[in-house]
């Protein structure tokens, strides 16, 4: 029995207004509210066991390093890694992104090598490669999406070449909703020889993932948008890569030996983990998984489908809607227009009438460009949220539309 009554006493920010209105949050796309339990976690670790981690050989030292290694674990199992190894904390999604940007290109790419992305990706799969490529000569392929807002599967077999080094694709688009084939496209990339990379930042928040059940070589994703701190997030890579990477930055705890004429590296996974972790953020995204899981990952999926079915076909009765994005399998993302109206005098409008929702671009700004608009407002669906918040946004809408 999924009570969304009980859920939402959870997070008291729910049961706050804006302008002397009930808040009705759907940008949780953005970033998600956070249950008590994350941020009392948070409060306990400041108020009884904050040291440095992995440093000192005192109690509270050693108190503070085991939360933080207990968290890896919670990811490793969370996402079904293989072991702790796998498992690299990061400030979240963006950091992960160039962390392999980087060190792939530097260990594995040579001028003229290519990485494959997608026309609805993030900037933050997009400008990582382009700062690679003036850095480094190589070159980006694009997969195309059809009008429905899915990729070109086929168009993506065309792009493999012998010099394709990485495919770098999102599981779920942050604006369309499209959840992505991927575990199609490791297995496609993979009788080309080439490892895949993972953007889970919309993902992990909504369904069941298993980096195992994927094989995808890399995979990443933030804290924030996982009901989690802000600035935590994850990369998971097959040890076996891991090992081979170069490091990202360096200095503090990635070190095994350091001398003026060389330093060795520490093993996995403190090889990519220069400077003192945020050990009490992970410990947060520990406790919000934990979350996750005693609500369980099937019950919020079918919850948030049933939210986004609902507000799809009542957005729909709305003369002038113009929904971007009507893939097969969709996420718990709408983006939309109405009439002519301007995606960000809707959104000021909806504002006031206390519905929260992101307009612009999304950050996919080339994505806005093959859809011919310069942005959209975008509705999106949190564990918490219900149908009476839904009517509010299509009743909100409808009033502002009725301005114009
Ligand atoms: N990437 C986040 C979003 O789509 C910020 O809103």
């Amino acid at each position: 029995m999924y009570d969304v009554t009980s859920i939402r006493s959870d997070f008291p920010i729910l049961s706050r207004e804006v302008y002397g209105k009930p808040l009705v949050y759907l940008d949780n796309g953005a970033t998600t509210q956070k249950p008590l339990c994350v941020v009392d976690a948070m409060q306990h670790e400041y108020l009884n066991a904050n040291a440095n981690v992995h440093r000192g050989v005192h109690y509270l030292s050693q108190q503070a390093t085991d939360l933080h290694e207990a968290a890896r674990t919670t990811v490793h199992k969370f996402i079904n890694a293989r072991s702790d190894n796998e498992i690299i904390f990061t400030r979240g999604t963006t950091e992960g992104i160039n962390l392999i940007a980087s060190s792939f290109c530097e260990g594995f790419m040579q001028p003229g090598d290519e990485v494959i992305i997608t026309a609805m990706e993030h900037h933050s799969n997009i400008v990582p490669w382009q700062l690679q490529a003036a850095r480094s000569g190589i070159a980006i392929r694009v997969i195309p999406i059809d009008d429905r807002g899915e990729l070109i599967l086929d168009e993506m077999d065309k792009l493999f070449t012998s010099r394709t080094r990485l495919v770098s694709v999102m599981q779920v688009s942050n604006v369309l909703g499209t959840v992505n084939p991927v575990k199609e496209i490791v297995r496609r990339a993979h009788l080309h020889g080439v490892p895949v990379l993972v953007d889970g930042a919309q993902s992990v928040p909504h369904f069941k993932v298993d980096v195992q059940d994927m094989d995808c070589d890399f995979f990443t994703f933030s804290g924030h948008k996982a009901y989690g701190p802000t600035g935590v997030g994850v990369v998971y890579g097959k040890e076996e890569w891991l090992e081979k990477l170069p490091p990202y930055q360096g200095g503090g705890e990635m070190i095994a030996t350091v001398s003026f004429e060389k330093t060795t590296f520490a093993e996995l996974p403190f090889k990519f983990e220069a400077g003192t972790p945020d050990y009490v953020a992970t410990h947060g995204l520990a406790t919000a998984l934990d979350y996750l899981s005693a609500l369980g990952m099937d019950n919020i999926q079918r919850h948030e489908q049933d939210l986004t079915r609902y507000a799809t076909q009542q957005l729909e009765t709305i003369d002038g809607m113009r929904i971007f994005g009507h893939s097969t399998d969709k996420d718990a993302v709408i983006s939309f227009l109405v009439g002519d109206i301007h995606h960000l005098d809707l959104g000021t409008l909806l504002d006031r009438l206390g519905i929260a929702v992101r307009t612009g671009h999304h950050c996919a700004q080339p994505l806005m460009a093959r859809l011919g608009i310069s942005g959209t407002v975008r509705a999106s669906f949190g564990l918490y949220n219900t149908r009476e918040e839904i009517d509010a946004l299509v009743a909100g809408v409808r009033r502002v539309a009725a301005m114009f």
